[in-house]
């Protein structure tokens, strides 16, 4: 892999970096969506052939689990994930290497995530851990099935630490957020429906208006926020859709909301569960409506562990620097479902710098985002280390 030429700080010769980058590309250019990403499986279960790994499965559909022996057959397996999916965007970057898909993109990055486990993968049958690392390759990361997917297949068994990191705009390529404490929250939705009586729109006395309901109800949630969450934890209620009606002077019998929650503590996320279902019913009996009230639980939000934050970082310190370590600053109330990963096993999600030099700040899910080419080898040099450190300090830890 890393034979016929000097290697880079990361680990890579300039030729097996200009390859993970044509991996990178070709990637950026065939977006899959979840569950279909079939051509990227297959694209990645081939790179991963070519490193000889102990095993090598596709499980969960299109997902792709490989095993990069370490030193010592003995020694805590490791894990490192790499989500693979992409999002129904068209892609508007301009970038050479653009999506080829029409009305889908990798607007969230999934490509470098694909592309640095890959590279960490060949740093790590290069350069092994003390113990095994099985890679991950997870689809459907955009729905929140797919870390559930992998985990029933098995992906995590015998498995001591995982770890996992996202391409973040908002830091350079270089700098790496390593934090302990909330990364990312609980994303779980709900729907409302409240059933009134529909009639004239001229003699709304004779039935019970579902419309004039539900704009209490939008009302009242947000209250949930304001007057019910302690003000020092972060917590969002959206209500994203709104439907009802047919004609200016029909009053509809029915009215339909659903939106999304968000928390970062446990407690947090049960209180929104709960004042959802008990505002909007007590809002719908004030109007004469019955309200039926679904809250569909999604994924957990990410608390990163201390230890696990702890081997991040010093792989962090050791590959780049202390300074390339860089606070999270704002929380991010977005979702991901490496969540259901750490409710399993200790581990830990970094952000990972994929800001070019003078380029701006562009939101994931947009159809102009893009990660630098240059955040690829960093990526893929700090999860090989980081599974060192980790398998290093698990098989100590074991040894005392
Ligand atoms: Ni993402």
């Amino acid at each position: 892999m890393t034979t016929g030429s000097t290697k880079r700080q990361d680990g890579f010769t300039d030729e097996a970096r200009e390859a993970l980058l044509l991996v990178r590309h070709d990637l950026h250019q065939h977006p899959e969506l979840a569950f279909h990403e079939e051509r990227t499986a297959q694209k990645l279960y081939e790179a991963l052939e070519r490193l000889k790994p102990a095993r090598l499965d596709r499980v969960a559909g299109t997902g792709v689990v490989a095993r990069i022996c370490g030193r010592d057959p003995h020694a805590p397996t490791v894990a490192l994930r790499g989500d693979i999916d992409a999002l129904p965007i068209q892609e508007n970057t301009g970038l050479p290497f653009s999506s080829r898909h029409p009305g889908i993109m990798h607007a969230c990055g999934h490509d470098v995530h694909a592309t640095w486990t890959l590279g960490a993968a060949q740093l790590l049958a290069d350069q092994p851990a003390d113990g095994d690392v099985v890679i991950l390759f997870q689809p459907a990361e955009e729905t929140g099935k797919g870390a559930t997917a992998m985990i029933e297949a098995g992906a995590l068994e015998g498995v001591q630490a995982v770890f996992g990191a996202h391409v973040d705009r908002r830091f350079r390529v270089g700098e790496v957020v390593a934090d302990a404490g909330p990364l990312a929250a609980s994303a779980d939705t709900f729907s409302i429906e409240l059933i009134g009586s529909g009639g004239h729109g001229a003699r709304p006395h004779e039935g019970a208006d579902p419309i004039v309901g539900a704009a209490a109800v939008v009302t009242a949630l947000q209250t949930i926020v304001s007057r019910l969450v302690n003000p020092a934890t972060a917590a969002v209620v959206t209500v994203g859709t709104l439907q009802a009606g047919t004609a200016s002077n029909i009053i509809p019998d029915r009215a339909f909301l659903t939106g999304t929650l968000r928390a970062i503590d446990p407690d947090t996320r049960r209180t929104l569960h709960d004042s959802v279902q008990t505002i909007a019913k007590a809002i719908a009996e004030a109007h004469g409506l019955t309200a039926n009230v679904e809250v569909a639980v999604g994924t957990p939000p990410i608390v990163n562990p201390e230890e696990p934050v702890g081997w991040a970082r010093t792989a962090v310190t050791t590959l780049l620097g202390s300074d390339a370590l860089k606070p999270l600053g704002t929380l991010n109330m977005g979702g991901e479902d490496f969540a259901f990963y750490l409710e399993e096993i200790p581990g830990c999600f970094l952000r990972v710098g994929a800001r070019e030099s003078g380029g701006e700040i562009i939101p994931a899910h947009n159809p102009h985002f893009y990660a630098s080419d240059e955040c690829v080898p960093v990526g893929a040099a700090v999860l090989a280390e980081t599974a060192r450190v980790a398998s290093a300090a698990l098989r100590g830890r074991r040894n005392r």
